[in-house]
């Protein structure tokens, strides 16, 4: 076996201000690939990420939700989980720029680069918010454009001619976060001295070198590092310190002074690799210190080049630290070639509406992975194509090669498998020298490649069973040998395939692991043959075909009421409850609904309703609600007082006959009182406290 390479392997931090969208799933999903195909080398992996927290847009955001931005990013960092976990992305590690690890890292950095003679400081004069008493970043200041005279342009540039320009130039300007005219005002700004003859010579080798950089990526680039007539580049220094009033990282010895976001930024991915080091028991300084062992790969979008390919190298080399070994860029998603949408099909792709609606997340996997190559190029989500290449490929061609065979082995030879067919002998070779060929595309992150190899064996392996015929094979209980081999070679082939495609579909292979009690998660299972005799287990279907109707469901606009899914026929007895389970929402339906614990402080009869009791709710606001509930029936006041409930709390008051009830309190009940009699309040876990939200 080859010697087992170590691999640190980050995606980009996304900026921890929102959810993630369908372009941040992308990334993770390549790199998560390309990740598992490692591992399923034998290679070790560290493979982490981050939410990139600081900035002035955060600390806007934050102050705008009413929140400190810690709490605010927490709360983002905190909403993370189900997208990961639900699409099968395996980081080893979630931390965040604002950890202690990042602190230390950026300002040893910063120190390092210093001593090194590469920080330089000037007075710089921006535009000042005399009402926010804070400096302006380009993008929250807006006038009128010097160009076109558009009005509410933003300071970098005019969208509607694409003037660039500096927001001094603007006309009439104004602050986008308080409308105050902003004043110029002067400050000392550090900078990193890119201009610096070391770092333009070190620049031009680390991008040329062979393998570095895609070569689309070189070209993009290469007009930063080219020297003009007089010699000099275009690679100007870099302003690396922003003032007070700014959540980031306090530069040394400057009070008052942070990092800019992207001086730390990607400090982050070693932040998160210490704090995943340190959690698991290696440590960080000797994993380091050996990193001419260790590959550094960070996959990014083409949006934020210049950081990694420029910045970011620069910053390691100069500070005496282990440059990245390749950057892997890819291009930009687009949904429905980025139309902004007809009514029949929404806006964009929400990840969690995807997986709330029951959709596979590895057929998302499986149609990304047959869209990604190694090059910076765009990619569409095409539902049409989707559909296609799902039902068509992944259930048509590939699981349909199990399902039409899978149960003669357990029906008729007691789950054992038989000989391998002397015949197909060319298939088999094909089988191996697609392996081989397969693994080198993974490793040059050609996923389409590596699939369009992968389908034309699976379409091989579906011939020889049509050919083969084992059906009616089956028929003729003389020829049972033949059908023992015929079923037997294609359940060999399916596992081979099923080894190809486990980096993108790792729960479909767990699966067929369990059925074929064969480990496929590792590479070299490719070039092993299931023996003679070797005993499986019964099969179980591995994967739905997807519904159009479930795309339509995906793209139908928020707000509108997407198609109820199909229901039992006849009576309303069938139901559970005794109705229909209401149609589809997505969580973001859901969370509109503000469901609170409620402690009953007080419960009475209503004089003159024989349903209603009127309930004194605490929900922690330092006030009770009045609430009435058509609950008299089967509770008596005295039952409840005390007692801990849940309620609606952001439901609209409601004015009735005895009162105005401010909420609602949950109780079950079947819709037919004579099936299921009694209603029955809800009752949260002991330990449960008055005010805590239900979700
Ligand atoms: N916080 C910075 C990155 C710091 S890395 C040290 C940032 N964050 S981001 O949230 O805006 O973007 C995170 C990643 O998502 C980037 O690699 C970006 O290119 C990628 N994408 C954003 N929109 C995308 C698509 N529509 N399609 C594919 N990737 C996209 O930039
Ligand atoms: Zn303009």
């Amino acid at each position: 076996m080859p010697a087992q390479r170590k691999l640190f392997v980050t995606t980009a931090l996304p900026y921890a201000n929102g959810k993630f969208h369908i372009g941040h799933i992308m990334e993770y999903i390549q790199a998560d690939i390309w990740v598992r195909f490692q591992r399923m080398q034998g290679n070790q992996v560290h493979f982490v990420c981050a939410d990139d927290a600081h900035g002035a847009p955060i600390m806007i955001a934050a102050e705008k939700a009413g929140k400190t931005p810690q709490q605010f990013v927490a709360e983002i960092a905190a909403g993370r989980k189900p997208y990961l976990e639900g699409f099968h992305i395996g980081f080893d590690n979630w931390h965040s720029t604002d950890a202690p690890e990042n602190h230390q890292l950026a300002q040893q950095i910063y120190r390092d680069l210093k001593a090194n003679g590469l920080i330089s400081s000037k007075v710089v004069e921006q535009f000042f918010d005399p009402e926010k008493n804070m400096f302006l970043p380009d993008r929250f200041i807006k006038g009128e454009c010097p160009n076109c005279h558009a009005k509410d342009q933003f300071g970098d540039n005019c969208e509607v001619c694409s003037k660039v320009y500096s927001p001094t130039d603007l006309i009439n300007p104004y602050s986008a976060l308080s409308g105050a005219t902003p004043v110029l005002k002067s400050s000392e700004h550090f900078f990193f001295k890119l201009s610096d003859p070391r770092c333009l010579a070190f620049l031009q080798q680390w991008t040329r070198s062979e393998g570095r950089l895609q070569s689309e990526v070189l070209n993009k680039i290469s007009e930063w590092l080219a020297p003009d007539e007089s010699g000099k580049t275009v690679l100007g220094d870099w302003d690396i310190s922003r003032d007070a009033p700014y959540f980031g990282i306090e530069i040394p010895d400057a009070p008052g002074k942070y990092f800019y976001v992207w001086l730390d930024a990607p400090v982050g991915y070693l932040a998160s690799l210490k704090n995943y080091l340190d959690r698991i028991g290696v440590d960080y300084e000797s994993y380091v210190a050996a990193f001419n062992e260790v590959e550094q790969y960070h996959f990014i979008g083409k949006d934020i080049i210049t950081f990694h390919t420029l910045f970011w190298p620069a910053m390691l080399h100069f500070s005496g630290r282990k440059v990245p070994t390749k950057i892997f860029v890819h291009g930009f998603l687009t949904v429905n070639n980025g139309e902004k949408m007809s009514k029949s099909r929404g806006t964009g792709l929400d990840p969690l509406k995807y997986l709330s609606l029951g959709m596979n997340p590895e057929w998302l996997r499986y149609y990304l992975a047959a869209k990604l190559s190694g090059r910076n190029e765009d990619i569409d989500f095409n539902p049409d194509d989707f559909i296609a290449r799902v039902n068509s490929d992944l259930i048509g061609k590939y699981v349909n090669i199990a399902s039409r065979t899978a149960g003669f082995i357990s029906k008729r030879f007691g789950g054992k498998l038989g000989k391998e067919d002397p015949g197909a002998e060319a298939m088999l070779d094909a089988a191996v020298a697609a392996a081989n060929e397969v693994k080198a595309l993974y490793e040059a992150r050609e996923f389409a490649k590596a699939i369009r190899t992968i389908m034309a064996l699976a379409d091989q392996a579906n011939l020889y069973v049509d050919q083969k015929a084992p059906w009616l094979i089956a028929k003729d209980s003389s020829r049972d040998a033949e059908l023992h081999m015929v079923c037997t070679t294609a359940i060999g082939l399916f596992k081979n395939l099923t080894v190809m495609l486990a980096p993108i579909l790792p729960s479909v292979a767990r699966e067929v692991g369990k059925w074929l009690a064969a480990d496929v998660h590792e590479w070299d299972n490719c070039y092993v043959k299931l023996a003679e005799g070797h005993e499986i287990n019964p099969y179980k279907h591995l994967m739905q075909r997807v519904e159009e109707k479930q795309i339509d469901a995906l793209f139908e606009p928020a707000g509108e009421v997407p198609p109820p899914l199909p229901s039992p026929k006849g009576g309303g007895s069938e139901y559970p409850g005794g109705e229909e389970i209401a149609p589809v929402i997505s969580i973001d339906d859901f969370t509109k609904i503000d469901l609170r614990i409620a402690k009953i402080v007080n419960c009475e009869a209503v004089e003159g309703s024989t349903k209603l009791l009127r309930l004194t709710l605490d929900v922690g606001e330092g006030k009770t609600r009045n609430v009435f509930s058509g609950i008299a029936s089967a509770y008596k006041p005295e039952d409840l007082v005390g007692k801990l409930t849940v309620m609606v709390a952001n439901l609209a008051p409601r004015k009735m006959k005895f009162g105005v009830s401010e909420g609602m309190v949950l109780a079950a009940s079947d819709r037919d009182e004579k099936s299921a009699p009694g209603i029955y309040v809800l009752n949260p876990w002991p330990g449960a406290q008055p005010g805590m939200r239900v979700r």
